[in-house]
């Protein structure tokens, strides 16, 4: 693989100098400024199309964009005309085509197949969009097309709307306006919200946080409710009450009305994503009409599409001023003129090095690696041109180890360790990140799925630390029977309340809350299950065999979160975040069978069966007969000690 080249796979592939750079050479790059300089550019040179999927814009205006800096398109009009009908890999694509090109330019319907592509190519690979995960060269034509129409882009509002969950050009987007400091407003069509992982990369890189505000102020222009605002800037740090007060609510009213809105930016519902049956294909979804043209407060609101759009944008919106897609559309050309010159002349390439990407990525050791949790991913659709490769990142919510996917950026959370060399494995535990860092740090680490995995591969369990009960099974039920009737009792309106248990114990004991309620107090009780990571991320109904398979709302409805223990705060921290997207609740309560302190984020359980203080390395774990099957339930407190040391300690087993 030649080491100069350079891949724009992600948005974050470009420094902001280098967006930058890119924008002042596609202003060269207009009809009005082009010359000869430009039509000789990239004499000699060959750009190879490789689309899996349709394309007007994006391959268009990357082939017009090629031939008008003086080379030359070589492309398969339709990949199912290709050896990949034959069953060919992206991976000898690459190598293949690399031979005859000087570029890649890529779409794919996987996520992650862009990356796995450069991987294998001697030359560079531009993604074209891939999958549901990014579409960074539309990104740039947006940007730049704000810029264009307001100057600078630090402090702008803009309106995101439609599909944020399978939109590929809404997920570089936020991240590219996070980074050039625009605050976003986010007003997603039902059960397709911002994922999670691009909200907590958001977070976690760029600082910005989620807040909900009050949509009345875009109702006008919008069929749509609830909206969300990611902003650098205070408040933010609502998402952590866990009770949507009346102060609240009026803080979150002011806040919203307080906005001026420099941009919406309008997507279609991504079909071709969505799964069968489970409600997207026919969900209602934002559309924007001819009533935004007669707003006042939306006078210098301007409108954006990637386009192709379908029924969400009015054509009555076209004629208007503040319609700019097709300017957006068009500035495709002197954008992708820019950015294949940035990387292909020798003038314009890549001055200085490429933003570091593949730091201290993690990969199995053993024959067995955890799968990415997402069912989409090219590590998961074909393994021969992608091996599973992840990002560790320590401490997410409830002190978790996190793995994110280098291709899709997708997150999993790590449930048991092993070490290579003694053939042991253990749950992860925080209090251990030393020992688990050393272990990666020498190649020594093992990540599992499960137990079965583990020892499917000869692992053997360490031995933990001798355990104490402290609730017995007596002690649970009535600490359940109290919560459900101190929850009953502080419901106001308890036919609309929906119990939301953390996937899997939260959802046991709020099973169990429900019960005891709906005996004591003869009515029936809404329970769902949130999962917080996972490929099927997001709030689920827990319904019978045969029950109606509707998505669950929960917009001004009381919820209360159901966990077995809380921590640090963060999984109810990142559930908060999770319903939010889902639609403003009428309030939003906690309750946990144990508190045991060391709290990270300020949240604080309005409902609690125990208080047990416990020191960092100690370990609480809830035993319920349904997760344990051969157990009662109880809950037992035990210490934490290395494994190394553990195997030399005669301590009692689990
Ligand atoms: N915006 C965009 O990617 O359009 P195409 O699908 O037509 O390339």
């Amino acid at each position: 693989m030649a080491s100069s080249k350079r891949d724009l796979i992600s948005i974050e592939d470009l420094s902001d100098g280098e967006i930058e750079e890119i924008f002042d050479l596609a202003d060269t790059m207009l009809p009005e400024n082009r010359g000869p300089a430009q039509a000789g550019a990239l004499g000699g040179k060959i750009m190879a199309t490789l689309f899996y999927e349709p394309s007007t814009r994006t391959r268009l205006s990357f082939e017009s964009s090629m031939q008008r800096l003086g080379g030359s398109v070589i492309s398969c009009p339709d990949m199912k005309s290709s050896s990949a009908a034959k069953g060919e890999t992206i991976a000898d694509t690459a190598r293949v085509v690399s031979s005859y090109a000087d570029v890649l330019v890529v779409r794919h319907y996987w996520d992650g197949a862009a990356q796995a592509m450069a991987e294998y190519a001697d030359v560079s690979v531009i993604n074209a969009g891939d999958g549901s995960h990014e579409h960074p060269t539309q990104t740039l034509c947006d940007l730049y097309t704000l810029k264009k129409e307001k100057g600078d882009l630090k402090g702008l509002t803009v309106v995101i709307c439609g599909d944020l969950k399978h939109g590929r050009t809404i997920h570089s987007l936020v991240y590219a306006l996070a980074r050039f400091g625009v605050n976003v407003v986010t007003l997603a069509a039902g059960g397709m919200a911002l994922p999670q992982y691009v909200i907590e990369k958001l977070e976690r890189e760029r600082h910005y946080n989620l807040t909900p505000v009050s949509s009345d102020d875009l109702q006008a222009a919008m069929a749509e409710t609830d909206a969300l605002y990611l902003t650098p800037k205070q408040p933010h740090q609502l998402a952590l009450f866990t009770q949507v007060d009346q102060d609240l609510q009026g803080r979150i009213k002011s806040m919203a009305a307080g906005l001026k809105f420099d941009a919406f930016y309008v997507t279609r519902k991504q079909k071709e994503r969505m799964k069968q049956g489970n409600g997207e294909e026919t969900a209602g979804y934002p559309s924007l009409g001819e009533g935004f043209l007669k707003e006042q407060r939306f006078k210098d609101t301007v409108v954006m599409h990637p386009l192709p759009r379908v029924d969400e944008l009015s054509p009555a919106i076209d004629k208007d001023r503040r319609g700019i897609y097709f300017k957006q559309a068009a500035y495709g050309v002197p954008i992708r003129m820019a950015l294949l010159k940035f990387l292909l002349s020798p003038s314009g390439v890549a001055k200085g090095r490429a933003p570091e990407k593949k730091r201290s990525l993690y990969e199995s050791p053993e024959s067995i690696s955890p799968q990415c949790a997402n069912a989409n991913c090219v590590t998961r659709t074909e393994s021969l041109s992608a091996r599973p490769s992840f990002e560790l990142l320590f401490s997410g919510p409830g002190g978790a180890l996190i793995l994110r996917c280098s291709y899709c950026n997708h997150q999993l959370r790590v449930e048991y360790v092993g070490h290579t060399g003694s053939r042991r494995y253990c749950l992860y535990d925080l209090s251990l990140e030393e020992t688990f860092t050393g272990w990666l740090k020498r190649g020594e680490l093992a990540i599992f799925d499960s137990i079965k995995q583990a020892e499917e591969l000869g692992y053997e369990p360490y031995k933990s630390g001798a355990q104490r009960s402290i609730l017995g099974e007596e002690e649970i039920r009535s600490a359940i029977q109290r919560m459900a009737e101190q929850i009953f009792n502080e419901s106001e309106n308890s036919e609309r309340l929906v119990l939301l248990g953390v996937k899997t114990k939260g959802a046991v004991l709020a099973r169990r809350i429900a019960a005891e309620i709906e005996v004591s107090h003869r009515g029936k009780i809404e329970v769902a299950e949130i999962e917080i990571f996972g490929s099927e991320e997001g709030i689920h109904r827990i319904s019978e065999p045969g029950a109606d398979a509707e998505p669950l709302s929960i917009k001004g409805r009381p919820v209360v979160i159901v966990d077995d223990v809380i921590y640090t705060g963060r999984t109810a921290k990142s559930a908060l975040s999770i319903i939010f997207k889902a639609g403003r609740p009428r309030s939003v309560r906690l309750a946990v069978l144990v508190d045991r302190g060391h709290r990270e984020v300020p949240v604080k359980p309005n409902y609690v069966g125990k208080h047990i203080p416990s020191s960092e390395k100690e370990r609480v774990r809830v035993k319920l007969r349904e997760v344990e099957q051969d157990e009662g339930d109880k809950v037992v407190i035990y210490s934490i000690i290395s494994p190394e040391k553990s195997d030399q300690q005669s301590a009692v087993s689990s």
